[in-house]
This record gives C-alpha cells, structure tokens and sequence, in this order.
C-alpha cells in the first residue's frame, strides 16, 4: 500500500513544492535587488538613493515579456508627434461609414505641423494644405455648419443647392470652391502623405532614399492633376528632400529606428484607412472627377 502511495504522496508534494521555490527564487531575488539598491548608504558618508528603474520602464519591460510587439511606441502616446496626429484621424472615422469633418481638419492640422519641418515640399507638394484645411474650417464652423458635420451630409447639401462644380471645371475662386473639391484636394494631398510616410517607414536602407520615394509617390498621386511648371519645381525641391534617418527622428526623437520606423508605419496605416474610407464616400458620389 505505501508503495502504490508513494508516487501519489511525493507528485503532490512536487506539485506544491515546485511553485513555491519558484516563489522562493523570485523572493530571494527580489530581495538582493532590493539589498543591492542600499548597498553603500545608510551609514554615514554616502548619501541613500534608491535608483530603481522608472515606473515606465518596468511597464516597458513587462510589456516585452508579455508581448514584444504590443508595446505603443512612444511618439504614439497622446503627448507623442505622432499620437497627436493619429488621435483625430481615427475619431474621424468614429461615424459608421462617414467621416466627421471637424476630427479630419483637426488632423489635418497635426498633420500640417508634423510635416512643416520636414521642409517647403511638403507645403508645396499638399498645394497649401493649410489655406484649404482654414477654407474647409470656415464652412464647419459657418452659417451653414450643420450641414458640415461629415462629408457624406456635405456632399448631399452642397448638391441640392447647387454647390458643386461641374466635373473638371475648375472654379475660378479657390477660396469660393464647394467644400467637395476642396475635401477632394485635401484628400489627394493626405495619399500622398501616407504613401510618402508609409515607404519612408518601410524602406530598405539600401534602397531608394526618402526623397526617391516621396517624389515618385508625389509623380503617382498628385503630379497628374498638377501643371506642369508646378511638377518641374516639386521634382526639384524633391532634391533637397531630408533623409530618412532625419524623418525618423522628427517622427520620434530620440528613439531607436525600429521604434520610430513601428510607429510612424502605424501612424501611416491610420492615414491610409482615413483615405480609404473618404475615398469610397467621393467615389460613390461621383466626386472624385471634381477638378
Ligand atoms: C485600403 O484599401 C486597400 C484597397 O482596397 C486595401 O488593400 C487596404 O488594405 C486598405 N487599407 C486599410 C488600412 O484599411
């Protein structure tokens, strides 16, 4: 009888011993941490710091054990460049299948601000972006606003009162264009940021420098609806493009490349749904042929 209990008695001992010497080890470990981190104070000359790893790092570090690719990039926190900028993009989409104007221009603000120092392509190659995005904001906020809420509302009032241009018919005012062209400007100019951002993020380092793959992005998506002087000064400026490793770190400073490449991906992936989904509203509204 003890032999048959034998085996039985002494697993359930191992049951309860193994977790509670790993207990044990963590304990012990814990412990001479702890006893390291007061070694040398405490008795007189030495001041006592206890310089323990910030709470932050420790989630970090955790956050690695757990999952090494959950961890949000830092410049994605709200705090962080591209966290602000991301942040209205997604509230944008926050209507089931429409897009909130006011959430878009606010991004599209973060967005003007992110890429500014990046140098005057950006704000060439977005054709003033930031005159388009104040014209739009005058609509939002204007005598008509509560037809400005999303592009789908706008679409339908800017129809019914005979907004829209005619397709390919540029108007002579931009400053007097419906709110459909300009959304439909803007919406050009935010491909060819995700594009640009996208490849800067994902590119190889023996591959196509930053500026190769913004100004071929910029010949795809705007080029073809610029003229052409516009085309011949935007591939020049190209030349002047900052590198990808400069991007990085207006994306993330002070961050390693493969943190600042993650988030600055991620924050591309977001732009990219934000333009999908605008594109799809324009496009069943037959107002991608706008100008
Ligand atoms: C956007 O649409 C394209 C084409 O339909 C698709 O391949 C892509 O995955 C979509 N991207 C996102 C982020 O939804």
């Amino acid at each position: 009888m003890g032999v048959v209990l034998l085996p039985q008695v002494s697993r359930r001992w191992l049951r309860h011993t193994i977790p509670l010497a790993i207990f044990a080890l963590l304990l012990f470990y814990l412990c001479t941490r702890s006893l390291r981190a007061f070694e040398g104070c405490g008795s007189g000359a030495q001041p006592c710091v206890t310089e323990g790893p910030p709470p932050s790092q420790i989630r970090q570090q955790l956050g690695s054990l757990e999952a090494p690719e959950r961890e949000e990039p830092r410049c994605l926190s709200p705090e962080g460049m591209l966290g602000r900028l991301v942040r209205p993009f997604r509230a944008s989409l926050n209507l089931e299948g429409d897009v909130e104007l006011s959430q878009y221009l606010a991004g599209w603000r973060e967005l003007i601000k992110f890429l500014t120092p990046f140098g005057s392509i950006f704000t060439f190659a977005t054709s003033e972006a930031f005159s388009k995005v104040t014209a739009l904001e005058a609509r939002v906020h204007g005598p008509d606003a509560v037809h400005y809420t999303s592009l789908a509302t706008m679409a339908a009032w800017e129809r019914r009162a005979g907004l829209l241009e005619r397709p390919g018919v540029a108007p002579p005012d931009s400053a007097k264009a419906s709110g459909s062209r300009t959304t439909l400007l803007l919406h050009r100019a935010l491909r060819w940021s995700q594009l640009c951002l996208q490849r800067v993020a994902t590119g190889a380092h023996r591959g196509p420098s930053a500026g190769e793959q913004c100004s071929d992005a910029y010949s795809t998506v705007l080029g073809p609806h610029h003229p052409w002087l516009v085309r011949q000064a935007a591939r020049l400026a190209f030349l002047s493009f900052p590198g990808r490793g400069r991007l990085l770190d207006l994306a993330c400073p002070r961050t390693g490349e493969a943190e600042a490449r993650a988030a600055l991906a991620r924050a591309a992936g977001t732009l990219e749904e934000v333009y999908n989904r605008t594109q799809g509203l324009l496009a069943e509204r037959g107002l991608l042929q706008l100008a």
